[in-house]
């Protein structure tokens, strides 16, 4: 059985819908995995305690909400500490070769707007690139991603079919996620 690490880069899931569904629905499975949640361990850190579940883990997952066509800053926070060089890349960073590296994350806007000629002009896994870099660089192996679109939820602006729309989608998601993980 492989070890699953998840990266929760929700920077506050008290007031998440799509992504605490998502790691909600994580739970009704019986899949072990490692959860740490950045909204709780904040900005500062114990990176050689980060670094030690990095190390035991065969499989990360950056599970996020896309913010400014990336991943929050509490995640990228994270990578910059925990995927040091000489750790995670250089001559002597090997900790991270052979793992296997999969984002999954929710996305605010519809799937019309995520292609050419579209709002956002590019097709959402255009906006990957980093991941995939990364990974090459730390020697890993990149995994196809996992996301939703039309993820979210404004409080006072969204109806109530929208935030009923928005759970089904990540507890769909969240089976998604699982039965790749499970092929682990
Ligand atoms: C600061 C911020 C930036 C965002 N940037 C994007 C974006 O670039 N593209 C997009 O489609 N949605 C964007 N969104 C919408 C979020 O992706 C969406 O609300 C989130 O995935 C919902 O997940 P949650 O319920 O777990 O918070 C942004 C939201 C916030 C708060």
């Amino acid at each position: 059985m492989p070890n699953i690490l998840i990266i929760s880069g929700h920077p506050d899931l008290k007031t998440s819908l799509a992504n605490k569904t998502i790691l909600e629905t994580l739970d009704t499975s019986d899949l072990p995995f490692v959860l740490r949640r950045l909204d709780l361990l904040g900005w500062d850190l114990d990176v050689e305690k980060e670094q030690s579940y990095v190390r035991e883990a065969d499989v990360i997952v950056f599970q996020f909400p896309l913010y400014w066509y990336s991943y929050p800053a509490i995640i990228k926070n994270w990578v910059e500490k925990v995927f040091a060089h000489g750790f995670a890349y250089g001559s002597k960073g090997t900790a991270l070769t052979g793992k296997h590296l999969m984002v999954s994350f929710t996305v605010g806007g519809g799937s019309d707007h995520y292609r050419k000629g579209g709002q956002n002009r590019h097709p959402v896994e255009e906006f990957l690139y980093n991941f995939e870099q990364m990974a090459e660089l730390c020697h890993m192996i990149y995994e196809p991603p996992v996301y939703s679109f039309g993820s979210a939820y404004i409080p006072g602006v969204s109806t109530e079919e929208d935030r009923q729309r928005v759970i089904k989608n990540s507890k769909d998601h969240g089976q998604r996620l699982l039965e790749r993980l499970k092929q682990f």
